[in-house]
């Protein structure tokens, strides 16, 4: 789940009754973290905190962060830099670091950001109040234990989506994988499933409000398994999928991040079996060398994960994949990097998030290998990556021209609000003019002409 998808999201739900706190939240990171910070503001909401737009207005900041590489949290270092500003005085707000940053660093944030008085990781969520409470206070207070149980089952998110249509359902937390690069286990935590039941209830809630594409999250959410064994309950992500799709047919169903490993024929054949499960796949490859993933700890060859992109274009021949991509790995070689551009033209990725490696401290790699490639070397890979997959991503979208998609209308364009902006099931963004169509809704739209970002088309009857 890349960090460089990164929103900021904060609603207002103006209650004006005085004894209420504003309460303000800015999220940073992967889908994952909007999600938490949904589950944030309906822990606070229950209590004196509504939501405010602008942080000026607020009297608790809460900052939801992200590890992933050293550039996000230098933006949020940026960040609270440009905060300080609301703390001149002594009745300025109390501000908040939760999340991936606020696990990692835990009381060292203390130390080294004066502005900060709470810090709460992310399986701490319920603690809030307390925490909030103490630093209003004017204590400096921190909780940042893990769990191996928390997934926040019971908690209905406030949904703060601006379009009313695409919601994300977290159904599991943690990550047991250990890839040498990756600080989410750290800072996350183990792998634990969520109840389908209180998935099923979520996905209910957000349907009666007209939610119509739900997004199933986790860190590697393909390994999702329930078992219960007094309720004679034993559900896998193939099955967790089947009966969600099952269940909400006019629902599209989404879902982030797989890993290769459990990418199963089970899976792939789920998905082609159901039309409102989503073709739009993403499958990070990190290196196409079987030496560099193999240090990487990624639990795959380059071989393996190419039968993977086999059997999905085999079973489901209108499938888009993405993936994730980094450059610059410990003891990357040209040979390995040219490897890696060899594996992207032979699986056409469709698109892709693509990374300079970033130490990240405590990590498996950052206790055992050497960071040896140099910068000035991971930026050019890099580039070769990026000028690469820019022209397969073209390819993939110069294929949809004169052909027609089910798009489901998210709402306004970015550019112009006379047309509106879907997507395809593949995850293709589409363009096209608004006519009677209203958020929400399927239409069928004939592609008329694409970038290599967007595609251009206008509606027509089926
Ligand atoms: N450096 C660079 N990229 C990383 N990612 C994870 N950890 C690192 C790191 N230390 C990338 C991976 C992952 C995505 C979410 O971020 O590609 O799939
Ligand atoms: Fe960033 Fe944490 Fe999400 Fe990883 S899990 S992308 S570190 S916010």
């Amino acid at each position: 789940m890349p960090s460089d998808k990164t929103e900021i999201s904060s609603v207002d739900i103006a209650s004006q009754t005085p004894d209420k706190q504003r309460l303000y939240i800015e999220t940073y990171g992967c889908q994952m973290n909007v999600s938490d910070s949904e589950v944030v503001a309906a822990i606070l909401q229950q209590q004196k905190y509504y939501l405010v737009r602008e942080s000026s207005m607020a009297d608790v900041i809460l900052i939801n962060t992200c590890s992933i590489r050293e550039n996000a949290e230098q933006k949020i270092r940026h960040r609270l830099a440009a905060l300080k500003k609301y703390k001149k005085n002594s009745n300025g707000p109390v501000i908040g670091i939760i999340g991936c940053m606020a696990e990692r660093l835990k009381e060292k944030i203390f130390e080294e950001e004066r502005i900060v008085d709470l810090i709460a990781g992310p399986d701490s969520y319920r603690d809030l109040p307390r925490l909030i409470h103490e630093a209003e206070r004017g204590e400096k207070t921190a909780n940042t234990i893990l769990s191996f149980e928390e997934t926040y089952a019971d908690i209905s998110p406030v949904r703060l989506d601006e379009n009313g249509v695409c919601a994300f359902i977290s159904i599991m937390r943690g990550c047991n994988n250990l890839c040498a690069y990756c600080v989410v286990p750290y800072t996350r935590g183990r792998e634990r499933s969520r109840d389908p039941q209180s998935i099923l209830r979520e996905a209910e809630e957000v349907y009666s409000i007209g939610y119509r594409e739900i997004t199933l999250l986790g860190q590697n959410v393909n390994s999702y398994s329930w078992i219960d064994d007094k309720n004679d309950v034993d559900i896998d992500f193939p099955g967790l999928l089947a009966l969600l799709a099952g269940k909400f047919p006019d629902v599209r169903i989404r879902f982030s991040t797989s890993h290769p490993k459990d990418m199963s024929e089970k899976l792939i054949k789920t998905i082609s079996s159901y039309h409102n499960i989503c073709k739009g796949i993403h499958l990070p490859l990190q290196s196409g060398s079987t030496e560099v993933l193999n240090r990487m700890k990624r639990k795959y060859t380059a071989d393996e994960y190419m039968d993977r992109i086999k059997a999905i274009r085999k079973y489901i021949p209108e499938a888009a994949v993405s993936t994730d991509i980094i450059a610059g790995f410990c003891g990357e070689t040209e040979d390995d990097h040219q490897q890696t551009l060899d594996l992207m033209k032979k699986a056409e990725f469709d698109f892709a998030y693509m990374f300079k490696y970033s130490e990240r401290p405590g990590t498996l790699a950052a206790r055992k290998y050497t960071d040896d490639v140099p910068d000035d070397v991971k930026t050019k890979r890099l580039n070769e990556i990026i000028t690469l997959q820019n022209i397969l991503s073209l390819h993939s979208k110069k294929k949809d021209p004169g052909k027609i998609f089910e798009v489901l209308v998210e709402g306004p364009s970015k550019k112009s609000g006379e047309n509106y902006m879907g997507r395809t099931s593949q995850n293709k963004v589409v363009v096209f003019p608004a006519e009677d169509s209203k958020p929400g809704q399927y239409v069928h739209v004939k592609i008329e002409k694409c970038t290599s970002a967007t595609l251009i088309g206008r509606i027509v009857k089926k």
